[in-house]
């Protein structure tokens, strides 16, 4: 049946909302906090042998190929094993290399995208072990996988996904901890970042709380065509991130970029007014990206800065500044990503775009 809005005026809007409680469904029963571990049924026969691997290609389209290159982020970090994301379109075709000891990963939030579909065939084909995250249960691509894990967000009826993708990064994020455990991952960072996971619902409700002033951001700056998108680090994908759902709704021309990246290109672009988004949380790279927001700054760009709660340093750089609730850092692309949902949202709103139908745009593309 008809899935209801409940008061709310778009499915994406709803969407972004039911995060909270999407992502408590996501972890339940799944964190064991007692003795630091993650428990993911559906792969508990397979996660010995996971912990062994010598390499994971993760792959997906679209949003879930950005939770697949934060998964990537993940994998190297909390567990020190050789990770790399892959369109799946490109994937089919490139005659990948897959040697014992690789596993796939493949990421979709409808479980029928044709070319994620053709990558897991090509793998399979090679003999390499496919797991799948996917939210809807029963489609085609899990019952493809050797085995997976569910995401339990319920129906995403916006085409631009936005549970589905926290969600993803919460799964991949549980196992990055404990193939972590297994691994070499102490006990006690285990237990803090279990621990802070169980709070994320929290965080996000407090993000949301952010609406009002992200439209105001939106509206001052809706009439520029070009925005950029940066961050370093777990960061970066964020913004990849960010940047999709503002072309997907508001047709609005983006790019993200890894912060860095840009003095090799993009900073041409640079015009006076012009957005620039940078998602700069606390994290090991502070330092960098804010001086990656004063070369912006210093070319006449408009910086609309996304910080950490305590920081008190970042306001000078910034023109607009949005804070979010404070986490340990490989947890904070699932808080982070929230403004950057609620911008595209409100800048399609103030549009007038059908944000629930974009034109040209499918929710799940089951042809090449
Ligand atoms: C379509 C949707 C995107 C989505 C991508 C992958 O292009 O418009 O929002 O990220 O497919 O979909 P999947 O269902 O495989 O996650």
């Amino acid at each position: 049946g008809e899935i209801a809005l409940e008061g709310y005026e778009h499915y994406m809007q709803k969407e972004i909302a039911e995060q909270v409680d999407a992502l408590s469904t996501c972890m339940n029963g799944r964190i064991d906090l007692a003795g630091s571990r993650v428990v993911l049924g559906g792969l508990s026969n397979y996660l010995r042998d996971l912990a062994r691997v010598k390499r994971i290609i993760l792959t997906g389209c679209g949003t879930a190929w950005h939770a697949g290159l934060i998964g990537e982020y993940l994998f190297e970090q909390l567990a020190r094993i050789p990770a790399e994301v892959e369109y799946a379109s490109e994937f089919r075709y490139r005659n990948p290399i897959i040697e014992d000891g690789t596993i796939v990963i493949a990421i979709s939030q409808s479980g029928e995208t044709a070319d994620t579909l053709a990558a897991i065939e090509q793998a399979k084909d090679r003999g390499a072990p496919v797991f799948g995250l996917v939210n809807v249960v029963g489609s085609t691509i899990a019952r493809t996988t050797d085995a997976g894990v569910y995401l339990r967000v319920g129906p995403e009826i916006g085409v631009a996904s936005t549970k589905a993708f926290t969600a993803q990064v919460t799964v991949l994020t549980m196992l990055a901890i404990e193939l972590g455990r297994r691994r070499h991952l102490s006990q006690s960072d285990a237990h803090g970042l279990l621990e802070d996971m169980l709070n994320l619902p929290e965080k996000i409700a407090k993000a949301l709380k952010l609406s009002e002033e992200i439209k105001r951001i939106a509206k001052a700056n809706i009439d520029q065509p070009n925005w950029l998108f940066l961050g370093r680090g777990l960061n970066y994908p964020v913004g990849l991130e960010g940047a999709l759902k503002l072309k997907e709704i508001s047709y609005i021309h983006a790019e993200g970029l890894p912060a860095a990246e840009m003095k090799h290109g993009p900073i041409a672009l640079i015009s006076e007014g012009m957005p620039a988004v940078f998602v700069a949380t606390q994290s090991s790279n502070y330092d960098k990206i804010i001086g990656n927001i004063e070369e912006v700054r210093a070319r006449g760009g408009r910086t609309i800065v996304i910080a950490s709660e305590g920081d008190e340093q970042i306001a000078d750089y910034a023109d607009h500044l949005i804070k979010v609730p404070e986490v340990r850092e490989p947890l904070q692309p699932v808080v982070n990503v929230i403004p950057l949902q609620l911008l595209a949202y409100h800048a399609a709103v103030l549009k007038d775009y059908d944000v629930d139908k974009p034109r040209n745009l499918a929710k799940s593309v089951t042809v090449e």
